[in-house]
C-alpha cells in the first residue's frame, strides 16, 4: 500500500510526529507550506484572522501528488478554532485526489475534535483512524502506545 503523510507545522511538533508516523509505516512525507509565511507580529495576526474567517490562504505547490497514494495521513496542529488555514487550503484543493484518509493532531488544546470534524467535513469522507498526541507524548517519548493503536487501526505496519 502506498501511503503519504502530509502535515503542516509552524513550531516543529507536528513535523516531529509526522516523521515518526512516516517512519513507522514506510510512507512518503510532504510538508504543507504557506506561500506567505513568517514569524513576525503581522504574520501571526494574519494567521489569527485567517482562522477566524476560515480563510484558504495560498500555499506552495506540494512536492507529492496525493492521487498516487492509497492512503493520505494528514497531520495538523491542535487549535481551538478548527483546522490551521494552510491545512484547510491543502485539503480543499486536493480532496478529490484522496482515496483513504486518516488524521492526527499534535499537542494542541483539548479541542482536537473540532480539527478532526472540520477535516472530515472538508475531505468529504471519514478518517479510517485518528490519533492525537500531547507534548509529553511527542517523539522520542511515550507516544508509542497511541501510535501503535493508530497503526493497527490502519493496518499499515
Ligand atoms: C495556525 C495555528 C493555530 C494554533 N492555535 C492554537 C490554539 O488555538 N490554542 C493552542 O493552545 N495552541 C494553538 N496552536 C499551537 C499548536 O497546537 C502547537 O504549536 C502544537 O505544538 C502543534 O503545532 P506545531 O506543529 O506548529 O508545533 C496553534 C498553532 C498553529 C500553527
Amino acid at each position: 500500500m502506498k501511503i503519504l503523510v502530509v502535515y503542516f507545522s509552524r513550531n516543529g511538533h507536528t513535523a516531529r510526529m509526522a516523521k515518526e508516523v512516516a517512519r513507522r509505516c514506510g510512507a512518503d512525507l510532504d510538508a504543507i507550506q504557506e506561500r506567505d509565511s513568517g514569524a513576525t507580529g503581522w504574520a501571526r495576526w494574519r494567521v489569527g484572522w485567517q482562522m477566524l474567517v476560515r480563510a484558504n490562504p495560498p500555499i506552495l505547490q506540494p512536492r507529492r501528488n496525493p492521487r498516487r497514494y492509497d492512503l493520505v495521513i494528514i497531520g495538523a496542529p491542535g487549535t481551538r478554532l478548527g483546522v490551521a488555514p494552510a491545512v484547510r487550503t491543502y485539503v480543499s484543493q486536493y480532496r478529490d485526489c484522496f482515496n483513504r484518509v486518516a488524521f492526527f493532531c499534535a499537542e494542541g488544546p483539548d479541542a482536537d475534535e473540532r480539527v478532526f470534524a472540520e477535516l472530515t467535513r472538508i475531505c468529504g469522507k471519514s478518517p479510517e483512524a485518528i490519533f492525537r498526541v500531547r507534548r509529553k507524548g511527542l517523539p522520542p517519548a511515550a507516544h508509542k502506545d497511541g501510535l501503535t493503536d493508530f497503526m493497527n487501526d490502519l493496518r499499515v505496519e
